[in-house]
């Protein structure tokens, strides 16, 4: 693990309740968190954004948008704009998610749009890219990755607040984790992507975080490759002990 400072974000994805979302923070609440200087970030569904927000305030964990509209207001019914996401007080948004790519058939085309109004209103974006199995099966993971990254590069005038989360589609909600040599591989890629493509500076500071499958069972060895920054976590950020632990294995 790096200098740089560790993210762990858990996507709760469209699961939920109000009673299990709050026996979830409840136990968000009294996890031990202490001995670990993580930023932690969690994306509730939309709906329960700004319950969770309250409920979590002081326990030092951030609050994320599932994904946000290309637009501040306007008549675009069922969307939710990232001003709105700033005025009830959340900071981040994921943007990119292979759900939203390969379900809802998000294409690059709309989320540059997408990155820049989220950067434009002052939220933070979780960006994720990653390949599809049959990318890597035919040799192509970095290329998509690559594709994925020209496709934002000039919709982003600051990178400061971008975190990119490769996340492997084939490892995504199957329990089949990529190898940590797999993760490095294709971290130490990105990196390389942005030393060349937008300047060393961004290169050493951008957090890239890894997710797939993961669990803390395997946490701990995929967060010891040097360019693994932390990670985006699906299922198990939606039981407390277990994401609890996850965020402790960054430290
Ligand atoms: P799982 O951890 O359930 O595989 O999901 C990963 C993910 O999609 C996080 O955004």
């Amino acid at each position: 693990m790096s200098a740089r400072t560790c993210f762990v974000g858990g996507n709760w994805k469209c699961f939920g309740s109000n009673q299990s979302i709050d026996a979830l923070v409840s136990g968000l609440l009294k996890a031990d968190l202490s001995n670990t200087s993580a930023e932690v970030v969690v994306a509730p569904p939309f709906v329960y954004l700004s319950k969770v927000k309250e409920a979590l305030a002081g326990k030092n964990i951030s609050i994320a948008a599932q994904n946000c509209w290309r637009e501040s207001e306007g008549a675009f019914t069922g969307e939710v704009s990232p001003a709105m996401l700033r005025d009830i007080g959340v900071h981040w948004v994921i943007l990119g998610h292979s759900e939203r790519r390969h379900i809802i058939k998000e294409n690059d085309e709309l989320l540059k749009k997408k990155v820049e109004a989220a950067l434009k209103h002052g939220l933070k974006v979780i960006f994720c890219v990653g390949e599809q199995l049959e990318d890597r099966k035919s040799k192509r993971a970095q290329e998509v990755v690559t594709a994925q990254l020209d496709a934002c590069k000039e919709h982003i005038g600051c990178w400061e607040n971008v975190v990119i989360a490769y996340e492997p589609v084939w490892a995504i909600g199957t329990g089949e984790v990529a190898t940590p040599q797999q993760v490095q591989e294709i971290h130490s890629m990105i990196r390389r992507w942005f030393e060349e493509n937008i300047s060393s500076s961004v290169a050493q500071k951008i957090r890239i975080i890894y997710g797939g499958s993961v669990k803390p069972q395997n946490s701990t060895e995929l967060a010891k490759n040097p360019d693994v920054d932390g990670f985006l976590v699906g299922g198990a950020s939606l039981v407390a002990d277990q994401f609890a632990s996850i965020i402790r294995s960054t430290s």
